[in-house]
């Protein structure tokens, strides 16, 4: 079964802002429709999907015009949606992954011989052969948003809106995601609504696609229209859609900067050696073998598969994790005054002035209450003059797209913009080694370009920058070399290195 969705003069305003954060919208969807929903970072794509899913308290903003579905206002107590949100993690609720399939049907007082029956049948569906009692927090990434999409599976949904469901997912995992989304609203016929910023994983898949602007629809019809029509061209790189085989990509320039080529790199910053690492009172590490070096003008990617262990090393790399064995080193340019080598020795004002981190959830970081104080804190620890730390503020707001967003409060943005603010408040004091997790997720073409030339800016003044990230154009448009964790090669390798990682040189200076 499916339900039609249909929406006139709708439009959502957010009580402390000027600006509809989407509409006013006119749009028919019809039943059983697949949809792919695109448009610029901060563009409504989330606040209306959870308007169709009814999920948009009611106190917190003002609408306009009228959102139906099925002829209905839309109410989540009928459990007629289902929603998928980006973050894996914050899709698991249980211990057990068979209560997490259970916890829909639950809430909607289904008799329990019926939940039971039900849960290994949409394990089954979404590919996870797993006895209900299998633990969650064991499942990778990937899984994660299988054992969600199964949860929904089970309630047998007649809409189903996913919010960039594959947006945290390794590469090969996510194609295994979109099937998993393709299998759910192959067997329940329900009306699919889907955003992502990465188009080429569904244009194939969809029925049409709709574009999302300022104000309204900018442009709707088959995605084969959509992007081979050459009078669109010019309005979808305005709103940074991700055109397939026609994205702006900037790449480091050969001439100027320190680490513009190979061998002009500067001084060494941070090294570790035999380093392995691990979270805390875990008794076995999750990557071993690590001997890295990290000069001034250096960028290095850090890639893998989901669970190989990659933000834990990001975290150990700035002092923030204990090294389970080995050590993480700071070289006297990087040390400057601070007495002690490791890292994570050191006071943390010591710490903060010389290693920078954006952690992998972005939200867990504001300490202010508005986006520019939020970027004036680090310059005025950091002692900047008032003038100073102004211009810088400016800088960044005006490259990252934020400037109109300047009095916002931090935990008000989109998942985009709160990615955006992270790491620019992490850039702005211009530490000498930048340690991001995931910078670019959530990014539209545009304002992911914005993103690569304040890394690029980073290195040509002589930071050094490690990413932790699944997105490879961004690690080549920075010409990072790359870490990969998890990988299992070494059995073959002659060269008698027995680490289980893997570094590759990467292409520098085009
Ligand atoms: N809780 C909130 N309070 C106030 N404003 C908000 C809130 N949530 C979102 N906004 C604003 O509404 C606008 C639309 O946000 P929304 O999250 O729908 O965008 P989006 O298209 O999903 O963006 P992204 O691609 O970055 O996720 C943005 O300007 C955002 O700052
Ligand atoms: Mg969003």
């Amino acid at each position: 079964m499916a339900l039609p969705i249909t929406a006139a003069g709708f439009s959502w305003t957010h009580t402390d802002r000027d600006q509809p954060a989407v509409g006013p919208l006119d749009l028919q969807i019809v039943a059983g429709e697949k949809v792919l929903l695109l448009g610029a970072s901060g563009a409504g794509k989330s606040t209306f999907l959870h308007a169709v899913a009814g999920v948009l308290p009611e106190e917190s903003g003002e609408a306009t015009g009228e959102l139906l579905v099925g002829g209905e206002k839309p109410d989540p107590r009928r459990g007629s949606t289902g929603l998928v949100l980006q973050d894996p993690d914050s899709q698991v609720i249980f211990s057990r992954v068979g209560d997490d399939v259970a916890f829909g049907m639950e809430n909607l007082g289904l008799p329990a011989e019926v939940i039971e029956a039900q849960v290994p049948e949409s394990l089954h569906a979404l590919g996870l052969d797993l006895a209900p009692e299998h633990p969650s927090a064991a499942l990778s990434g990937g899984q994660k948003q299988r054992l969600a999409l199964a949860g929904i599976h089970a309630m047998a949904p007649e809409v189903i809106v996913l919010d960039e469901p594959t947006a945290n997912i390794d590469p090969a995992s996510a194609t295994e995601v979109r099937d998993a989304v393709l299998t759910v609203q192959a067997e329940t016929q329900a009306t699919m609504l889907v955003v992502e910023h990465r188009v080429e994983l569904w244009t194939e898949h969809v029925d049409r696609v709709i574009v999302l602007g300022g104000d309204g629809i900018v442009a709707q019809g088959l995605p084969e229209q959509i992007f081979t029509d050459p009078d669109l061209t010019e309005t979808l790189i305005g709103c940074g859609i991700w055109i397939p085989q026609d994205s702006p990509t900037p790449r480091r320039g050969g001439a100027a900067g320190i680490g513009g080529t190979s061998g002009r790199l500067g001084e060494v910053l941070l090294r570790t050696d035999r380093l392995s690492v691990a979270r805390p009172r875990m008794a076995t590490p999750a990557a071993t073998g690590l001997d890295l070096s990290l000069s001034a003008g250096q960028a290095l990617g850090i890639i893998g598969a989901n669970g190989a262990g990659k933000s834990t090393t990001a975290l150990t790399l700035a002092g923030l994790l204990p090294e389970f064995s080995g050590q993480v080193l700071a070289e006297a340019a990087l040390r400057e005054g601070a007495k002690r080598p490791r890292p994570f020795a050191w006071p943390s004002k010591q710490l903060a002035a010389r290693i920078g981190m954006v952690f992998q959830e972005p939200a867990h970081q504001f300490l202010t209450s508005s986006v520019a104080a939020e970027l004036e804190l680090g310059p005025r620890l950091a002692g900047w003059s008032a003038a100073e730390s102004q211009a810088r503020v400016d800088e960044l707001l005006a490259g990252l797209g934020l400037t109109g967003l300047a009095q916002a409060h931090p935990q008000s943005l989109s998942g985009g913009e709160k990615r955006r603010l992270s790491v620019a408040a992490m850039l702005a004091p211009r530490p000498r080694v930048l340690i991001v997790d995931e910078p670019t997720f959530g990014q539209d073409a545009l304002t992911w370009a914005g993103l690569v030339e304040m890394f690029l800016d980073a290195l040509d003044h002589g930071s050094a920058v490690v990413a932790v990230s699944h997105d490879l154009a961004f690690l080549e448009a920075i010409g990072a070399d790359l870490l990969e964790l998890g990988y299992r090669g070494h059995e073959e390798r002659s060269d008698g290195n027995k680490s289980d990682s893997h570094v590759r040189a990467g292409e520098r200076g085009e």
